[in-house]
């Protein structure tokens, strides 16, 4: 079992946020599935994004990969509300949490947005220990809104909304969804930019960080596939895998990507003279595609480990076969 400070998960797999984890039904077959430890929500704003035909997802072949034009939910944070409310109310014995991924491009409507996952978690005197909020500050397809995690200093404002929430009610579980990165130097300035949260905890003492978690990586953003390289070839004649051309890539083609920024920031983590950063947990993503894939990501240091393009692909069943090798053990 994994503790991300109020939240347990075991066993220490799930889906991390994706276009699969949209609506009460899927997030039913997620959170009903055996082999999830805990259900992660597709990233909501607070009123919805407006979805059309140009937002959409292509599997590669060759690889088991992906490129998706998405931007966030159509549903409002409402929505996921009602949804994960119904879920915990109709099965109060469980035990599974609820990874609620939202973001927003100014941070009065994403303080709103915390204020209403806060009033959630009040609703049961259990329920902080069901719920947690990822900020997914990480996702390539906004036109005009790049992702403020390729620059420190743009996440700040919202990363002050999620600190002020938090040391007004310390239970809550925060985590931040973080993109590919490529140099060092960039590991290195979110640790020191997050380190500037810690706070010594009266009375305990205790140095406490506002954010729990990390989830690295979401999409590789402004890759190119042509549709001959999809699994339908470009039936529709198209000449890109997705209308815009250009999208985030996914799944085995940013494995190596995604264990190296998992494996630098578990390291850099672990090192920190701040005891607060060394209890971050990690939650691996990127090409997690095989029960390999999953002990690959825990030797890089995952806590958790999550997919989505397999999802895509399998369904939940994605979630039995990841667990493959567990379940081979348990039979022995
Ligand atoms: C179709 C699709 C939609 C996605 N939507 C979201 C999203 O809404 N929020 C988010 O934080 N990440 C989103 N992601 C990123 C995934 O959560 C994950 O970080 C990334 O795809 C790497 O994992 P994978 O290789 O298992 O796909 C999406 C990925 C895909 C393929």
């Amino acid at each position: 079992m994994v503790r991300i400070r109020g939240i347990d998960v075991h066993p220490p797999l799930l889906n991390t946020s994706c276009a699969w984890a949209s609506d009460l039904q899927q997030l039913t077959a997620l959170y009903d599935c055996p082999h999830t430890g805990a259900v992660s929500t597709r990233t909501a704003t607070l009123s919805g994004f407006k979805e059309d035909s140009s937002h959409t997802v292509a599997f590669l072949t060759g690889s088991l990969s992906s490129i998706n034009s998405y931007g966030y939910s159509p549903h409002p944070l409402s929505s996921y509300i009602t949804w994960v409310r119904t879920l915990l109310e109709r099965d109060p014995s469980s035990s599974k949490p609820f990874i609620v991924s939202i973001t927003e491009s100014d941070p009065d409507s994403l303080r709103k947005m915390v204020m209403a996952i806060r009033d959630l978690c009040a609703e049961h005197p259990s329920w902080h220990t069901r719920i947690a909020v990822e900020f997914n500050a990480s996702c390539p397809n906004i036109k005009g809104n790049p992702p403020p995690s390729y620059s420190f200093s743009s996440l700040i404002p919202f990363l002050n909304v999620f600190a002020e929430h938090f040391w007004a009610d310390p239970t809550l579980t925060i985590g931040l969804k973080l993109p590919p990165y490529i140099m060092t130097t960039q590991f290195h300035d979110v640790i020191d930019g997050i380190a500037t949260y810690t706070r010594q905890h009266s009375p305990s003492g205790q140095y406490v960080n506002p954010f729990a978690f990390l989830t690295c990586t979401n999409t590789l953003g402004n890759s190119l596939v042509f549709s001959d390289q999809t699994v339908d070839s470009g039936a529709d004649g198209s000449f890109f895998a997705l209308p815009p051309g250009i999208g985030g890539l996914a799944g085995e083609a940013i494995h190596s990507l995604s264990l190296g920024n998992v494996y630098s920031f578990s390291r850099f983590l672990a090192e920190s003279t701040d005891p607060a950063l060394r209890e971050i947990v990690i939650i691996g993503a990127g090409g997690v595609t095989s029960p390999e894939a999953v002990a690959r990501m825990h030797r890089a240091g995952a806590k958790l480990v999550g997919c989505a393009t397999l999802l895509g692909v399998l369904g939940v069943a994605a979630f039995a076969h990841l667990s493959r090798e567990q379940l081979n053990a348990a039979d022995h």
